[in-house]
């Protein structure tokens, strides 16, 4: 019987064979990809969502600067290994380990240009990238777009609605699970992420909100309000986040000092001491990791049934091709058909153990 955390995993293999897929589960309506959960990183620009990414994941990775620098979706599957070292794979170079996570950073950058040009235009394509890692939580992470309100020099006049309208895209379907990044030194009520997350889940139900920049905030002012979950009510605790700043970035302080350095920050706090358990991107990470966890665990029959008629579809177009077919084209469908009947096997595993006397 497969672990909790392995069930996480699962979902991750599915969701990249999705991509794989294409048609047969690769998007839109009723598909594969729409009934499997997953988290999706929105807010405005420099509201600290790579930040908070490399925070959760613990090593610098993405590419960073000022303005839009994630112009693809970057679908991050996080996968805890029993120990060993740390690794990244991407998709699109399956037999290839980077081990060096400067590395990664060039290529996600470089990935993004190949599909947009060297432009600032963006691309609704995602790139998948898998970090095997002892130090992180099993967790499937989606960054996403800065939302922002003009063009700027070098951009068509309709980013500002094409990237809301992708961000949408992610985080209209029921089971996407939203992590919405707002910076404390900014109002709440003005929040692009609060805006979109009430617009989409106005109950709170599948909206997780996270207030980064607490050390901005001016002199004399705090944001236990928020955090408390009295100026905007989620059905889910907020999290408030320190980053490393600018300064930070710039004097190269890593990762782990980091953490050390926001642990102590909300430890000492005489606003947030009595938060300080409930604060952080570990705990964060934690808690989105769980709670993936209970998603997929409660959606079972529907990811059963989905992957179920992709099966039938997909012998559905084997049968249209005349089997058995040869080249590359039948062999990824054999492949996934392979793959889905697998999953279907454990996920009634799952469903069965988790039944009394079943
Ligand atoms: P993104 O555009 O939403 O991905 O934002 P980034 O993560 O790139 O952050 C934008 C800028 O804000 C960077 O210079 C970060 O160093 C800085 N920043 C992000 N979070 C914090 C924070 O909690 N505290 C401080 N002081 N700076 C932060
Ligand atoms: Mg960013
Ligand atoms: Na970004």
């Amino acid at each position: 019987m497969a672990t909790m955390g392995s069930l996480i995993g699962l979902v991750n293999r599915i969701q990249r064979a999705c991509t794989v897929l294409g048609d047969h589960g690769g998007g839109g309506e009723g598909s594969l990809w729409e009934a499997l959960p997953s988290v999706a990183v929105v807010g405005g620009q420099s509201s600290g969502k790579s930040s908070v990414l490399e925070s959760i994941v613990g090593r610098d990775f993405l590419p960073r600067g000022s303005g839009i620098v994630t112009r693809r979706p970057l679908v991050l599957q996080l996968h805890k290994t029993d120990g060993g070292q740390e690794y990244a794979e991407f998709l699109h170079a399956p037999r290839k380990r980077f081990s060096d996570f400067a590395a990664v950073r060039k290529e996600i950058a470089d990935e993004t240009d190949r599909i947009t040009g060297k432009t600032k235009a963006i691309s609704n394509v995602p790139i998948h990238l898998s970090i095997y890692s002892p130090h992180v939580v099993n967790l499937t992470l989606i960054d996403l777009p800065g939302l922002t309100k003009v063009a700027v020099e070098g951009q068509q006049e309709s980013i500002v609605q094409d990237i809301e309208n992708m961000v949408r895209s992610y985080v209209d379907k029921p089971n996407s699970i939203i992590l919405a990044i707002s910076p404390a030194n900014q109002d709440i009520a003005t929040s692009d992420a609060i805006k979109l997350a009430r617009d989409v889940d106005p109950s709170g139900d599948r909206t997780f909100g996270v207030l980064t920049k607490l050390d901005l905030m001016d002199k004399g002012t705090n944001a236990v309000d928020v955090l408390e979950g009295r100026q905007y009510r989620l059905q889910h605790p907020w999290v408030g986040i320190v980053n490393r700043s600018q300064a930070d970035i710039n004097r190269n302080v890593d990762m782990l000092a980091a953490r050390r350095k926001e642990k102590e920050y909300f430890e000492s706090s005489p606003d947030y001491g009595h938060l300080a358990h409930k604060m952080g991107a570990e705990y964060l990470a934690k808690l989105l990791s769980q709670h993936l966890e209970a998603v997929i665990r409660a959606k079972i029959p529907s990811i059963v049934a989905m992957i179920n008629k992709t099966i039938d579809e997909i012998e559905a177009e084997l049968d249209r091709l005349g089997r058995p077919i040869g080249g590359d084209a039948g062999a990824q469908l054999y492949t996934i058909l392979d793959m889905c009947r697998a999953f279907d096997r454990v996920f009634k595993e799952h469903l069965d153990g988790g039944r009394p006397g079943g």
